[in-house]
């Protein structure tokens, strides 16, 4: 290994970024597979996709990429508590109270969130212990807020300089 894991984890802790809950519906909507993202950014205009990295061997992996289709929520900086609670170890399950289903794909959101971005599978890339998934975006809606952010290990929110 050209590097030490203690220095590949200083740079993810250096590396400041917004956190998303990424989520899929499981079979007919009986379930809900998500975990918390801060690897998800803006990819191409033209066609317009989205990426984010996914652990292969997390239990939401599998759900979220056989469903084709998933919803992204930029979460606010007062939903810290939901940020914690899908980076907890998930079965494939979570609960499905905390989700809405979007308008156009039916994939779930969370109300409220900063933006909201439904999308189609585009393409899925393996890379290490993580797969990159692209996705279409079919369908989005944002609200004015206060973004919530993710740096070295602690929550916090966006200050202008
Ligand atoms: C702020 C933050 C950002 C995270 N970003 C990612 C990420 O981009 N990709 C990923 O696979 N896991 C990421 N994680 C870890 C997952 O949220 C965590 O492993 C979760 O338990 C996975 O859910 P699962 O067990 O249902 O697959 C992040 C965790 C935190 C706290």
């Amino acid at each position: 290994m050209p590097i030490t894991g203690e220095m590949y984890r200083d740079i993810g802790r250096s590396a400041a970024g917004a956190v998303s809950v990424v989520a899929a519906y499981v079979g007919e909507e009986t379930g809900v597979a998500a975990l918390t993202v801060s690897s998800f950014v803006t990819l191409s205009f033209d066609p317009p996709l989205v990426m984010f990295a996914i652990q292969h061997a997390g239990a939401s992996f599998r759900p979220i990429v056989e469903s084709r289709r998933f919803g992204v929520s930029l979460l606010q900086a007062s939903q810290k508590h939901l940020a914690e609670r899908f980076a907890t170890k998930g079965s494939g399950q979570r609960d499905l109270r905390d989700f809405v289903p979007g308008e156009a794909l039916r994939v779930p959101l969370i109300a409220d969130a900063l933006a909201q971005v439904e999308c189609s599978t585009h393409q899925l890339v393996m890379s290490g212990d993580h797969a990159i998934v692209v996705g279409l975006v079919e369908a989005a809606r944002t609200r004015p807020g206060q973004p919530l952010l993710y740096f070295d290990r602690r929550y916090g929110s966006f200050a202008a300089i």
